[in-house]
């Protein structure tokens, strides 16, 4: 098995946003009450005391969205100065990014990676849930705040889904032309709501790279990330085209990571809970930080491979309870 050395860290799952593929409309969420969300300062011992010493180098901040929780700021400025800490980012939606951007910078955080799922307004506010005013210049401000601070990589995350923004892939692809952007195309994945988009909800990545190579040349990029992206370049481009292909291509035997939702339950894959550990209640009843390393080595050695097709078609065994937001995506 790969090392395991990249922890994603849920600090909270509620979200300003409700993206059809992460929180359906009319899917009821029983969030997590404040008393049980993780501390800064258990987030803080978490990551120096425990995931640090047994050999994890990368963390990522996610929600539902992180940008949410309160002092977000100063708890990113906490872990970043983190004597051993070698990598630090945040997945976020962007909606609140643009006026943040450059004093998360300056507490430490270095890269960050943005859901952007159409360029088109309607559309936008149509995968959002949004009825409301519209929301999208402001994460395109947000974006363009984090590109100025100096965010590098910047990576904009689409989810392509089948008759909804599927016919912006070229626009999309095109930003990386002029700027140094990671457009990275994610093929959807059924987690908690597989009834969604019917059979057919995703697009085969190798399609879409077709329609690119068809249109402008494709080449393989010499940048490659710490995640499950495939990463390309159109010819002579400043930016790179990634491609997340869970469904068509697996990427379970090259998996990195582990995930601690926000009220610190440790699981040992997106789709699949067997084996989590309650490490919230482990620290508020007082287990040793030795126990909860060990804990944490053993649930490294049965961290399962799961296939996402097997899963979908539901011969993989291991469950789940929780949508992406839940999880953190
Ligand atoms: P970096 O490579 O470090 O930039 O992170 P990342 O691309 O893994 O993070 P991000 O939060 O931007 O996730 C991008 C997409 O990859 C989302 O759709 C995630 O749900 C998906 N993803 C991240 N980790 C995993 C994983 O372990 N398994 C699967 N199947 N999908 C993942
Ligand atoms: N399939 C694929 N990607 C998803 N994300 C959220 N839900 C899904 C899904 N069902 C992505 C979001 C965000 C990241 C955290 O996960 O687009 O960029
Ligand atoms: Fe959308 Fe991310 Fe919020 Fe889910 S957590 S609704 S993917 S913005």
């Amino acid at each position: 098995m790969n090392q395991v050395d990249y922890l994603r860290i849920s600090l909270i799952d509620r979200c300003n946003f409700r993206c059809q593929y992460c929180t359906p409309e009319g899917m009821e969420l029983d969030y997590i009450l404040k008393r049980n969300l993780l501390t800064d300062e258990e987030i803080l011992t978490l990551i120096k005391d425990v995931f640090i010493p047994v050999g994890f180098t990368r963390f990522r901040l996610t929600g539902g969205e992180p940008l949410l929780r309160p002092r977000v700021v100063e708890l990113v400025q906490q872990i970043a100065s983190l004597r051993e800490m070698q990598d630090l980012s945040m997945t976020t939606n962007g909606f609140l990014l643009a006026p943040i951007a450059q004093e998360l910078y300056n507490a430490g955080l270095r890269r960050i990676n943005i859901s952007l799922d159409s360029l088109e307004e309607n559309t936008f506010n149509q995968i959002i849930g949004n009825r409301g005013r519209s929301k999208w210049q402001l994460v395109w401000d947000g974006i363009q705040a984090a590109y100025q601070v100096g965010f590098n990589p910047l990576k904009l995350n689409v989810v392509v889904i089948p008759g909804v923004n599927d016919h912006e892939v070229l626009d999309l692809a095109a930003l990386t032309i002029d700027k140094q952007w990671h457009i990275r195309f994610i093929e959807f994945m059924p987690v908690g709501n597989s009834d969604l988009f019917g059979d057919k909800g995703w697009i085969a990545s190798s399609e879409l790279r077709q329609q690119i190579r068809a249109r402008w040349g494709l080449i393989e990029s010499q940048v490659r990330g710490s995640g499950p992206a495939d990463v390309f370049q159109i010819p002579g481009a400043k930016g790179t085209l990634g491609f997340i292909s869970q469904m068509s291509e697996c990427f379970c035997d090259k998996c990195n990571r582990v995930r601690l939702s926000a009220d610190g339950w440790l699981r040992p894959c997106l789709l699949n809970e067997t084996g989590q550990i309650d490490l919230k209640t482990a620290l508020r009843n007082g287990v040793s930080i030795t126990k909860l390393q060990e804990q944490l080595q053993e649930l490294l050695t049965v961290k399962s491979e799961i296939n996402f097709k097997q899963r979908y078609s539901g011969t993989a065994t291991g469950n789940y309870s929780r949508t992406m937001s839940q999880i953190g995506g």
